[in-house]
C-alpha cells in the first residue's frame, strides 16, 4: 500500500508509552510534538514519516486496535488477557515487566488450598475467572474494582485479590503478600489484523527493526 496512508500507534498512556517512544527512537522513528508535556493534545504526527501516535486510557488500546482506529497497539499483556479483543499479538517489548498474583493476607492462603468459596476483588475479573473457574476449579465470587485493589481485604470486601505485583512495595506497605502466581506480564506489541494484510511490508519493517532493541 501507499506510504501516503498513516500508521496509527495507540500507546497505553503514562510509562509504557513512554518507554514505548525511547525504543522508536532507537529505530529513527521520533514525533516532536509529543515532547511538549504542556500540551493537551490528543494525537500527534510525524508528517515526514507518515506516523500517527495517540495516548489512550491502557485498556481502550486494544478495542482501538480491533476496530481498526489504530494499526498498532503497545500494551501491557495483563489488559491483552482481560480485553481479549481481536489483534495479532506480534512483540513482546521486553519492558513494563511484573506479575499477575493472588494476593492477599497470610491467613487466606488456607482458603485457596482448601478451594473454599471465597471472595475476589479484582480489576481484572476475566483473568481471576479464567484462573479460578478453569485452571483451579475453584468456585469463587468475584467483585469488580477499578483501582486500589489492595484495600479488598483490609476492609473486608474481599478474602484476596487478583492484581499486578511489580515491586511488591504496595502489598508490604498494606499487610498482604503474594499467595500464588498467575503468570508473568510485560508490554506488547498488537497490530489490527487487515493492517497486517494491507501494509504488511511497512508493519513487518517495524518488527524487525524493533527485534534488534528488545
Ligand atoms: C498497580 C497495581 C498495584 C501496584 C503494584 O496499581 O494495581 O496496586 O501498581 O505495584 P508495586 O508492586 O510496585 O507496588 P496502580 O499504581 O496502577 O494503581 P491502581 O491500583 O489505582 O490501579
Amino acid at each position: 500500500m501507499s506510504e501516503d496512508r498513516y500508521l496509527t500507534f495507540a500507546l497505553a498512556k503514562g510509562r509504557l508509552a513512554n518507554k514505548t517512544m525511547e525504543l522508536l527512537e532507537k529505530i529513527g522513528i521520533t514525533c516532536e510534538e509529543m515532547n511538549d508535556k504542556d500540551s493537551r493534545k490528543l494525537i500527534f504526527v510525524n508528517e515526514e514519516r507518515k506516523l500517527k501516535f495517540f495516548l489512550s486510557k491502557g485498556p481502550d488500546v486494544p478495542t482501538y486496535v480491533e476496530y481498526g482506529a489504530a494499526d498498532i497497539g503497545v500494551v501491557g499483556s495483563d489488559i491483552i488477557m482481560e480485553e481479549n479483543r481481536r489483534a495479532y499479538e506480534v512483540l513482546d517489548l521486553g519492558y513494563g515487566k511484573c506479575r499477575m498474583c493472588v494476593c492477599g493476607p497470610k491467613s487466606a492462603k488456607e482458603l485457596l488450598q482448601h478451594h473454599e468459596m471465597i471472595r475476589v476483588a479484582s480489576k481484572y475479573p476475566n483473568i481471576a475467572k479464567d484462573y479460578f473457574y478453569n485452571k483451579k476449579h475453584q468456585t469463587v465470587d468475584i467483585i469488580k474494582l477499578n483501582g486500589s485493589v489492595e484495600l479488598g481485604p483490609i476492609v473486608e470486601l474481599s478474602d484476596v485479590i487478583v492484581d499486578i505485583v511489580e515491586t511488591g512495595s504496595t502489598l508490604k506497605e498494606n499487610g498482604l503478600e503474594i499467595l500464588e502466581e498467575i503468570c508473568p506480564l510485560s508490554a506488547r506489541m498488537i497490530v489490527n489484523q487487515v493492517s497486517m494484510q494491507m501494509e504488511p511490508e511497512r508493519i513487518k519493517k517495524l518488527i524487525m527493526d524493533l527485534k534488534q532493541h528488545v
